[in-house]
């Protein structure tokens, strides 16, 4: 085990490279990466040091149960889908739940977009069998194109660029969004697209939206000049992504002129796999020196002392905020493996923000060899997270979702079921199955009515 003492002292946004690092893409000239790595770190940032300093803070506040976190966006973004509607349409679904939640539960929710960033993805081969013909694995766009070739699969590092201003793009389009009106409370009714409107999810949502038109003309009649409230206004709204590619989040990697402090300035939050959290390899090290809130995946194969290693690594001063454990068990196997985590880590004193994350171990192939997920086990899943913790007296600290805004086919059931049959008519994702965005209502009103209890 690595004594965190000696590690934090040596750290430095390279000192990743003396450890072994899992899932690094197989770069054809390794002299180009360096030349691109280095372009990027002469880059303008994407956040600021202050802005994941104010996360850390919001973070803080879910692992006291005074806020919820709302984690979600694509699983993996496009390059092939850079659009203003899709930015929007996205959005409008994340806002919609978020109205959903606060409303519902009282509770302030914490918008954290897995947006402006999230293009790498682990893979559990190197290479894939496509009709006889070995080839490498998709690894996301940031790496390579999911055509089913040897040149379209072969990593390039100038993807990495282009990623970098795709991310840019989108997080621009993302603040104007959130602080130009857009997110107003006054535009509720606007954020639900037509085909979520005309679905009984739609339906319900136009009910809240009414009732909290209602509460503004309420308290302007009061005589609260609800002009002057900025928070009515607009969002705080935090970008995350998966810290897979050392290189690149290096790169992004900057010194906080105010506090001389090293921040991950790709996004807000960055998060290690469950793939990539050993706690003496590449993508521990980096984060543990990193001051943004980082989190990491704990799947069903971690045990408690992996877990407890884990928090010491990551979040060895115990800070609020800074550690969010992102749990994706199975719904099968929530409510047993989850209570012996919670108590190990909150015996260890550890403040962590305790996230569900019901998308990752409730894939499966359907018969027709699409990779799907149930909307049941989805929210079974989430019931499991919230009855451990109210077991073992911790505090459900938000949820983590795989959605899209678009009306896609990729994962089943829901109020408007999707069946089986109906995965290919549009099943777009280039990676893993998301919900749609009436099944991200639908899930957003459950999760609610679990926070009121
Ligand atoms: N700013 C508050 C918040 O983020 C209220 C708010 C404004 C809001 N627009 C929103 C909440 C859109 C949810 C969705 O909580
Ligand atoms: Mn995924």
């Amino acid at each position: 085990m690595v004594s965190p003492e000696r590690s934090r002292e040596a750290w430095h946004p390279r000192s990743w490279r003396e450890l072994p690092a899992a899932q690094q893409p197989p770069w054809p000239d390794e002299t180009e990466v360096d030349g691109v790595l280095k372009h990027l770190s002469t880059l303008p940032p994407l956040v600021f040091a202050g802005e994941a300093r104010r996360l850390t803070q919001a973070l803080a506040q879910a692992s006291r149960g005074e806020a919820f976190v709302l984690q979600a966006g694509d699983c993996a973004e496009s390059f092939a889908d850079l659009s203003a509607d899709s930015i929007r349409d996205k959005l409008k679904v994340i806002l919609q739940m978020a109205v959903v939640l606060t409303y519902g539960s009282g509770v302030p929710v914490v918008k954290v977009g897995r947006m402006a960033g999230q293009f790498a993805k682990p893979r559990s081969l190197p290479t894939e069998d496509v009709g006889g013909m070995e080839i490498p694995s998709f690894r996301g766009h940031i790496v390579n194109d999911e055509a089913p070739t040897t040149e379209a699969r072969t990593a390039d590092p100038s993807r990495m660029v282009a990623a970098y201003h795709q991310s840019a793009t989108t997080l621009n389009l993302l603040r104007a969004f959130t602080k130009g009106g857009f997110a107003d409370l006054s535009e509720v009714h606007t954020w639900n697209q037509q085909f979520v409107a005309s679905s009984a999810e739609g339906r319900r949502y136009e009910a809240v939206a009414s009732e909290i038109d209602r509460a503004l003309r309420f308290m302007r009649a009061c005589g609260i000049d609800l002009g002057a409230e900025a928070s009515l206004h607009q969002v705080e709204f935090w970008t995350c992504h998966e810290a897979l590619l050392l290189g690149y989040e290096e790169a992004m990697t900057r010194e906080d002129s105010l506090t001389g402090d090293w921040y991950d300035c790709s996004a807000h939050m960055l998060w290690v796999g469950d793939r990539t959290r050993q706690p003496d390899g590449a993508h521990v090290e980096l984060l543990s020196g990193l001051h943004n809130p980082v989190g990491a995946k704990i799947g069903p194969t971690a045990s408690t002392r992996d877990v407890l290693e884990l928090c010491e690594r990551l979040d060895p001063e115990r800070t609020p905020g800074r550690l969010t454990l992102i749990t994706r068990l199975g719904a099968a196997r929530v409510e047993q493996t989850l209570p012996l985590l919670l108590r190990a880590v909150a015996d260890a004193g550890h403040p962590v923000v305790w996230v569900c994350d019901p998308m990752h171990g409730n894939t499966f192939l359907s018969d027709g060899g699409r990779k799907t997920r149930r909307f049941d086990d989805v929210l079974a899943e989430i019931q499991g997270f919230f009855s451990a913790h109210r077991a073992e007296g911790t505090r459900p600290g938000g949820v983590h979702i795989e959605l899209t805004g678009d009306d896609v086919t990729e994962c089943l059931g829901g109020a408007e079921e999707v069946l089986e049959d109906d995965l290919d008519l549009r099943y777009t994702t280039t990676c893993d199955p998301r919900l749609n965005a009436r099944q991200s209502l639908d899930l957003a009103y459950r999760v609610a009515e679990l926070l009121r209890t």
